[in-house]
Parts: C-alpha cells; structure tokens; sequence
C-alpha cells in the first residue's frame, strides 16, 4: 500500500524503503536524515556506512541484513518477512539501502511483498552510485559533445553470461555504467571490442566512490581488466566506459592510479604502456 504524505514523522507501522546514498553521509536526502534519525528500527546492509547508522537514535534497534566478511546475508524472503513483522507491529520501520533503492538494489521485490501483506511504504530516493562517482572523479556521464545518453547495466553474471544486447551497448555516443561488474570486467571489455567499440575506448573504475577510502583508476577497454588486476580493486567498484572518462583530466581532482601503475618503468616502456 504506498503512500505520498509530507509528514512522514507521524506515519507509524510503515515501512520506509530509503535510499542512503553512495556512501558520503553528506549526499543523504534531507527526508533520509529525519526518517533515519526517528527510526524505531532501522534494517541495513552492507553499502550502508557506520557513520550513517551512527546517525540513528541511540535507542533504536539496528538490524544489520547485508553480507560481509564471509558472514552471510539474510536471504531476501527473510529480510521481506523481517520487515512485514516489524511494521505490523507497530513500529516506523526505516530500511536503509546503498544508493537508490529502486536502482539495482532489490527495492522492487521489497515493495512488492511489504504492498502484499497490506503494509504501508514510502520509497525515498537516494543518489545512486553512478551520479556519486561521476561527480566525485569529474566524469559528466552525459556531455553534448561525447555522449547523448547513458545506460545504467548489471555487470552481475547470471549462470556464467551477460545477457545483453551487445550490439547495441557497443554504438557511438553513450556512456555505459556498470554496476556489480568487477568480476565480469574481462567479459564486459571483451565483448564490447567484438560487437564494434573502439579498443582505445576510454574506460574509468571508482571504488568505494564519494568516501575517503574512494580510488579511481582509468585505461581503455584493452587495458582496464589488466591494470585492475594490477592496481587490486575490490568491491564496490562501478565501472564508466565511454569517452567522457577522458573529462577526469580536466574536470577531476582525484589521483589517477593509472599513473602510479606506470610511473615504475621505463620512459619507453611508459609509453608503450600507455598506449596499449
Ligand atoms: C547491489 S548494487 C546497489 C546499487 C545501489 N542501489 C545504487 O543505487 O547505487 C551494488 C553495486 O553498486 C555499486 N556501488 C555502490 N556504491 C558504490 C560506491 N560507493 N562506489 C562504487 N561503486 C558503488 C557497485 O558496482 C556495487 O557492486
């Protein structure tokens, strides 16, 4: 049963599917901080950073639902029931999502069953990680003069394949985002190259992007697996593949790794490295 209302601080036995950014707690939303700071119940997982939580009433019961380090996630049907059971007992139930909930973060399927089970929910944005690292690195994901659109893509392999039109991913003009698309980097490069994209395409990854531990890392399609490997980047990392990734020179201020990766050769060798 969704709801719109202002006044969300008088709404009780309602769930709150609230988007808790990129990880910077400074680039909540406004309706985010006062929902999570009158919280009875706050259920979040692993994107979400300690010093959001931390931002909670003291007295508020923390439910932590993500996977991390080797402990595992409460299966999704599970954490749907958890939050049917918190509301339908009274309480103002806030499950705090990394980034967007309704972008790649399961915020559909929540809805749906709390809807179900006649709960009343409210969905609050949040600046999902594109945006965030786009702003945080000096990657514009659209410009007029490199690209017309951009596409949002699960990098997340589904029984060992992408299923996606390749054909398409690999025209002209667009920025592609990648979420969840560390593992399948080597995958991603490959088939753009096959399907028609240049392999001096510019390409970026950003981890842990909008916090302090953020890195960033450019190459091209040819050489980005390789030097990711190289550099070590863990989750979470978004990947950026398209001509805009040239602007961080420009537009961006945070150190390149890419430039540390190659500083240890030769001046020859630098330039064939550079140019691969
Ligand atoms: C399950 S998706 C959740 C996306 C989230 N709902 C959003 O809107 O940003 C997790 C993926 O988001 C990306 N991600 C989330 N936060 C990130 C960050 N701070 N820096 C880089 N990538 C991030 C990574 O690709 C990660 O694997």
């Amino acid at each position: 049963m969704p709801f719109n209302t202002q006044d969300t601080a008088s709404a009780t036995g309602t769930v709150f599917l609230v988007g808790a950014g990129p990880g910077d707690p400074d680039l909540l939303t406004v309706k985010a901080l006062k929902l999570i700071q009158q919280a009875d119940c706050l259920v979040y997982d692993r994107l979400v950073s300690d010093e959001i939580v931390a931002l909670a009433d003291p007295a508020a019961e923390k439910i932590f639902v993500g996977k991390k380090d080797g402990y595992h996630s409460l299966p999704q049907n599970q954490i749907n029931q958890l939050l049917i059971d918190l509301a339908s007992s009274g309480k103002k139930v806030v499950r705090l999502k990394g980034g967007d909930p309704y972008i790649f973060g399961r915020g559909g399927e929540e809805a749906e069953q709390i809807s179900a089970a006649g709960i009343r929910f409210q969905v609050i944005p949040g600046i999902t990680a594109a945006a965030g690292c786009s702003a945080a690195t000096g990657i514009p994901l659209t410009h007029r003069d490199h690209a017309q659109s951009v596409k949002f893509i699960t990098g997340h392999l589904k029984q060992g394949d992408l299923k996606h039109d390749w054909h398409i991913l690999a025209q002209p003009g667009q920025t592609l985002v990648f979420y969840m698309g560390l593992n399948s980097l080597g995958t991603i490069s490959a088939k753009l190259i096959e399907h028609g994209c240049p392999p001096d395409m510019p390409a970026a990854l950003v981890q842990n992007g909008t916090t302090v531990n953020q890195r960033l890392l450019t190459g091209t399609l040819s050489n980005i697996e390789l030097r990711c490997k190289q550099a070590e980047f863990a989750s979470p990392s978004l990947i950026i593949i398209g001509s805009v990734v040239s602007l961080a020179q420009t537009l961006g201020s945070w150190p390149d790794e890419a430039e540390t990766l190659i500083q240890g050769f030769s001046e020859e060798f630098q330039q064939v490295l550079r140019a691969v």
